[in-house]
Formats: structure tokens, sequence, C-alpha cells
């Protein structure tokens, strides 16, 4: 059966943030680190489902539910795996590849996360170099930033060298990913490399989860381009990020309001002066993957465009994009700054309220944009004037699938046009569709299809192992019960929260031992996570394990440790974990121990060499302490 490789489920939760996946179905409220809401799945007066935005899980104190964001939709919606992906994977704009058989496409995950370290390193770098570059910071600060909001954006600036980048990767001349990731440009008939960014100020492109995933480049002062960015590259596509999501995701929520901007400087300018809930399309146009992340991010998505034709063009792509996902529950509306200003400009030069006041006045609803448009396109005191309106509307009226809004855009189209309700609605096309939310189409479930698990027949079951690739279900079997059968649960539990513990534990060689089925857990996550550039999150985790033998273990450890361990502070975990290890790895030593022991016992104790005696007097005092 054809199956989603595991390759492209870990891609797509990487690109989801379960945050905004749960908030499709239900309000979170921020409770410390993470977010609170009533159950969905029991009955409650207080919330005690939480959702966290780091381990990229949800779990309820109250009635134990817990999982990844797919795990979430497959719950709430009683879907079935293949159809949660396929729900999910099209609300942003990702398509399902099938497989058949064997989907050990894992290098290319691992791949992304080491493109992401190679732009965290460099904007490390680049966040250095701003510090000695007195012109640069000279630059932004002529441009009104603090150097406070200069690192809350991790604006940086790039040396005007050939190689700046090679201060900070030895491997400059040689890693092929550096090029991949845009970072430096290899050119086609010399074969020299080059850095990219050269001489420019730095705006680092993060996703929704605050990974590096591209560079925006401006000149100082004066030069063309103006601005230079990463290439599309596996982790950056221009058409689906926001800039400035991660620092604006707050107080968007706050204010239920997102407003969208065109440029880099835009969002960096508001925030400075207070209005922190920007972002910024990447010098494209707002596409509706665009849209439909606005649509959730908030119930008021506010485009400001700048006052030139380009911006009212900018406009006029946003509104196409939005037709068919607007919704009666959320405005959609668009201000139009005066022609001689843009954002930045603008708050700069008249502040925070004149600009949120600008909103509020001046922004123009979807349909009355609409009609506007429209109607600066005819000549609406003639017939002919007002038939081509009509007819210019229709292929635009047909696309609203809000009922309300649906009906109110006729309305005022009718009105323009002198015409009665009845007659506008047989021109427009009065049929209303289906009244669906864009991302909540309903789907016909297909229940039974089940996910293809991993593991099972010539799935998935592959793991790295120093560089080698081997089958993965080669774990020693249980031979007989261990008499502490919970020996490793505490370590799972620990480490199904914080999977980062994994990098501690070396990949056991532990083959002939009896483990309790909580140690062969432990082992199978030591061994997944250090098949990977870093340690996922939780819920990745968890995930990633879906139809392994040991899931179901994986997913109790992981709410019990949630339970128990979960809001303690790092600290105290790892003093806990090194506890639970040590104790382990102690009572992992007992057989062996006693085993010596009797061997040495058998010998008979004058027998013994001084270099036995030795190791008989220690393996006893080890043998009392365990
Ligand atoms: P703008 O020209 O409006 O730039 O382009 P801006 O943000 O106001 O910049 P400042 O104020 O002059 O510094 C809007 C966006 O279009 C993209 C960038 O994303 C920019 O922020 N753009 C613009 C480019 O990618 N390349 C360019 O050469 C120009
Ligand atoms: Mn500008």
């Amino acid at each position: 059966m054809a199956r989603i490789p595991d390759e492209f489920v870990q891609d797509l939760l990487n690109r989801l943030d379960i945050v905004e996946v749960v908030e499709r179905y239900l309000p979170l409220k921020k409770a410390g680190q993470n977010y609170a809401a009533c159950c969905p799945f029991h009955k409650e007066k207080s919330p005690s489902f939480t959702v966290s935005p780091t381990k990229q899980f949800y779990h309820c104190f109250g009635c134990g539910a817990h999982g990844s964001a797919i795990g979430f939709v497959m719950e709430y919606e009683g879907m079935g795996f293949i159809d949660t992906v396929e729900k999910l994977a099209e609300s942003i704009g990702m398509q399902v590849p099938r497989s058949e058989g064997r989907a050990d496409d894992a290098p290319r995950r691992q791949q992304q996360t080491s493109l992401v370290e190679l732009n965290t390193r460099a904007m490390h770098f680049y966040r250095e170099q701003l510090k000695q570059s007195p012109r640069a910071i000279d630059y932004l600060k002529r441009r009104g930033l603090t150097g406070q909001i200069a690192a809350r954006f991790g604006l940086g600036y790039a040396p005007g060298d050939w190689h700046p980048l090679a201060a900070c990767f030895s491997d400059y001349a040689t890693n092929p990913q550096l090029n991949e990731v845009g970072l430096v440009i290899d050119h086609a008939d010399s074969g020299r490399r080059y850095d990219r960014f050269r001489d420019r100020v730095l705006f680092p492109i993060l996703d929704g989860k605050g990974q590096v995933i591209g560079f925006g480049g401006r000149v100082i002062d004066q030069g063309e381009p103006k601005y230079l960015n990463s290439p599309e590259t596996p982790l950056f596509q221009k058409g689906l990020e926001l800039y400035g999501l991660p620092q604006a995701r707050q107080a968007i929520r706050a204010k239920n309001r997102v407003l969208v901007v065109e440029g880099y400087m835009d969002v960096v300018a508001l925030a400075q002066h207070g209005v922190e809930y920007a972002v910024a399309t990447l010098g494209t146009a707002c596409t509706p993957e665009h849209v439909k992340k606005l649509m959730r991010l908030a119930d008021q998505v506010v485009f400001s465009f700048d006052g030139d034709r380009a911006g009212r063009k900018a406009a006029w792509r946003a509104l196409e994009n939005s037709l068919a996902l607007a919704s009666d529950g959320k405005t959609l509306s668009f201000l139009f700054l005066p022609a001689e200003h843009d954002p930045d400009s603008y708050i700069r030069e008249f502040g925070h309220e004149a600009f949120e006041a600008l909103i509020d006045r001046d922004a123009l609803g979807l349909v009355a944009f609409l009609a506007r448009e429209l109607a600066a396109q005819v000549d609406l005191a003639s017939d002919e004037g007002k038939a081509r309106f009509l007819h210019l509307a229709r292929p635009l009226v047909e696309q609203i699938r809000a009922p309300a809004l649906g009906v109110l855009v006729r309305k005022k189209l009718a009105e323009l046009a002198g015409l009665e309700m009845a007659e506008a609605v047989q021109l427009l096309g009065g049929a209303m569709p289906a009244p669906a939310a864009p991302y909540e189409v309903p789907q016909p479930s297909r229940q039974g299809e089940g996910w293809s698990g991993k593991g099972k027949g010539g799935g998935g079951g592959w793991k790295k192992t120093g560089g080698k690739w081997s089958k993965r279900d080669e774990l020693p079997p249980i031979t007989t019960p261990r008499p502490n059968a919970d020996l490793g649960r505490e370590l799972l539990q620990i480490l199904m929260i914080a999977p980062r513990f994994a990098l501690e534990l070396p990949q056991f060689e532990l083959t002939s031992e009896a483990l309790s089925p909580s140690l062969r857990a432990v082992l199978r996550v030591v061994d997944y996570v250090h098949g990977l550039d870093q340690p996922p999150a939780s819920g990745h985790l968890l995930e990633a394990m879906r139809g392994d033998e040991v899931y179901p273990l994986l997913a109790e450890a992981m709410t019990k440790g949630e339970f128990a361990y979960g809001h303690g502070d790092p600290e105290a975990l790892a003093e806990t974990w090194r506890g639970a290890l040590e104790r382990v790895l102690l009572q992992l030593e007992r057989p062996r121990v006693k085993r010596r022991l009797s061997e040495l016992e058998a010998k008979g104790f004058g027998n013994l060499s001084p270099a036995e005696k030795d190791e008989y007097g220690r393996l006893s005092l080890l043998g009392r302490a365990i």
C-alpha cells in the first residue's frame, strides 16, 4: 500500500506549530511558557489542557490526552492518520508524497536540520560583526532603531570583503551545503566561491518556530539591488513564510490582530514604535498560503501597503488571494498610507497612536476595497460602465464562500450598479457556495485506512549508526522478565519530555542483557535521536515512533513525565535524570557483577592472583551497593 514517508511526516511537523494547529479548533490562553484551555476531550470547568510550543505536544492533566499536532487533529476530528496528515499538509500548502514500501529518506531531514545550523551559525557571526561595524550601527541608528530592537530581530552585518564567512566556517571552501543554503555563491566559470552577503545589514528570517531559514540583506544607504535575499532553498520558501512572525506572535494574540506589511524595515520600525503585531511578506505577493496562515493567527487581518502604485497592486493581489478564504468570523482590511509613506516612515513621523488611529479610521474592508477598485476601472455613470462593472465583479464575487460576506458584497455591488438585489444576484451568480471555512473543509472520512506503521514489512525501520544504515528492529528480545520491570521508567519519562538527554547517553551495546520494556524503549529513543542532527521536540519524537512497538510505552511515558517533571526547572530535571541514570546503570551491572563474583569464588580465594583478589574486593563492595 502506498504510504506516507516518515520523512514527510517529520517535515510537516517541522513546519507546523502545534499552538497554531490547536488554535484552529479552540482558543488558547498563554499560561507561563505554555498555552492552556479547557480540555476538548473531557468535560471540565477549569483548564487543565496545555499545549507546549517548545515540546510541540499537548497534554491534559485532567484526562491524560496527549500527543503531537497530528495526534490532536486525529483525536479531535476522529480522523485516521493519513487523512489527518493530508489535511494538515494541505493547510500549509504542502503536497503529500506517496511512496511504495521503504522510505528511508531520513537523510534529507538531517540535511535540513544541518542547513538550519549553518544559518544559525552565520546569524551569530553576522551579529558579532555588527557590533564591530560603526558604519552599520550608525546606519541603523539613523533609521531610528535602538540596539535593543536590533537584538530582538537578530540584525547583523556582513562585512565587505569576499569571504567574511570563512572566519566562521572552517570548511568554507568545500562544504556544499553552504551553497545549498545560499550563504555562498559558487561562480560557474571560475569555480570560485564567495559570500552572497557582503557589506550589507542583515535581517535573519525565522520560520514560525524560530529557526533561521534565510536572510535578507540591505545595502547601507544607496545601492543596487537594495535588498538581496537568500534564494529559495529546501528550508526557505518565500510564498510560505512571514518575516517577523516569532517576534510578533505574542502581540498578535494579545491584540487579536495581525498587520501585514511589505518590508523588513517596516516590521522592525513598527516594533520599535510599539506596534509589535506586524509581519511582512518577503518581497513577494501575498499568497493563499500566507492568507491562510494570517487568518489562523488572528480574527483581524490588516494589510498595509505602501501608498504607491506598486502597493496598490500588491493589495489587489492580496485581495484576490483572500476572497476564497474569507470567513464571516474574521475581518480582512486594507490600509493605504499617503503616497509618500510606507509604515516605517509613517510611524517614525507620526508615532504609534496616529498609526493605529489610521488603521481604525481608514482601513477599507474587503467589500469596500473590492468595490472601490472595480469602480475605478469603469464609468459607473453609463449603462455600459455598469455592465462592465458587474462583468468584472462576477468571477471575484463567485469565489467568496463566507455566506454573510457573499450577501453583503452582492448588495454593495448592486447599489453601485443601481440594481435591485435580486437582479444583482442573478447577474453575479447567486448560488451561494457551501458555507465552509477554508481550512475546515469537511473531508470524507476514510476510516480503516489507518496509517502504515514503520518497522512493519519493508517499512521505514532503518536507522543510522556510525554512518552505516541498518535495520532498526534488532533490539534484543525480552528473555526473562525483570524482577523490577519498571527499571528505566523514570529515565524514559524524562527522556520523552526532554529528548536532548538522549545525547548524554551513548548508543548502548547491550545485546545479551534482559531488558525491561522501558529500557528497551529508552534505547530505541536514544538510537533515534542519535541519528538526527539535533534533538527533536517531544511531540515530533513521539510522532516519529508511531507504529513502532514501543510507541504505547512512549506515549504513556510522555504524559506521565509531563505530569511528574514537566514543570520543574531544567537544572532540577538534569539532576533527576542523572540520578535515575546512575541507578539504572548500576542495576544493569548487577547480573554481571554477581556472575563474576561467583566465578571468582568458584576458583577459591587462595587461588586468585593479586589482581583477581583486588577485583573480588571491589566487586563485593559494589555487589552490596546495588
Ligand atoms: P521596499 O522597497 O518597500 O523596501 O521593498 P523597504 O522595506 O521599505 O526598505 P527600506 O525602507 O528602503 O530599507 C519591500 C520589500 O521588498 C523586498 C524586501 O523584502 C523589502 O523589504 N525587496 C525590495 C527585495 O527583495 N529586493 C529589493 O531590491 C527591494
Ligand atoms: Mn521603507
